[in-house]
């Protein structure tokens, strides 16, 4: 099989609610992963395009976030509302989004 054209690495890890780090989990990440595997089958993407989720992304301040292979562009603060967004810009089109770009640290 080929490899896929994009794949898109989502973060849904879970730490316990008094851990100082914070999680993506608790931010809705799980969402965000289903609705970018529903917006995929929706746009019949599958087999080109791939939703994996993730382990931690070692940037829990500004989760949720996800990784978008092979550009290895990240998005932070990603919300459900901005998949469909992230799927036509950047997914489709090519082009990144930048009010969602990680910022160089
Ligand atoms: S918990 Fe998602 S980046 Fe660390």
């Amino acid at each position: 099989m080929d490899r896929y054209e994009k794949h898109i690495f989502v973060c849904i890890n879970e730490r316990p609610a008094d851990n100082p780090k914070g999680c993506c989990s608790t931010k809705h990440s799980m969402k965000i992963f289903q609705k970018f595997r529903s917006e995929i089958s929706a746009r019949d993407l599958k087999g080109k395009v791939c939703a994996t989720k993730s382990g931690c992304l070692a940037s829990c301040e500004t989760g949720p976030n996800i990784v978008i292979y092979p550009e290895g562009v990240w998005y932070n603060n990603v919300t459900e509302k901005d998949v469909p967004e992230i799927i036509d810009e950047h997914i489709i089109k090519g082009n990144i989004v930048d009010r969602l770009k990680r910022s160089p640290s």
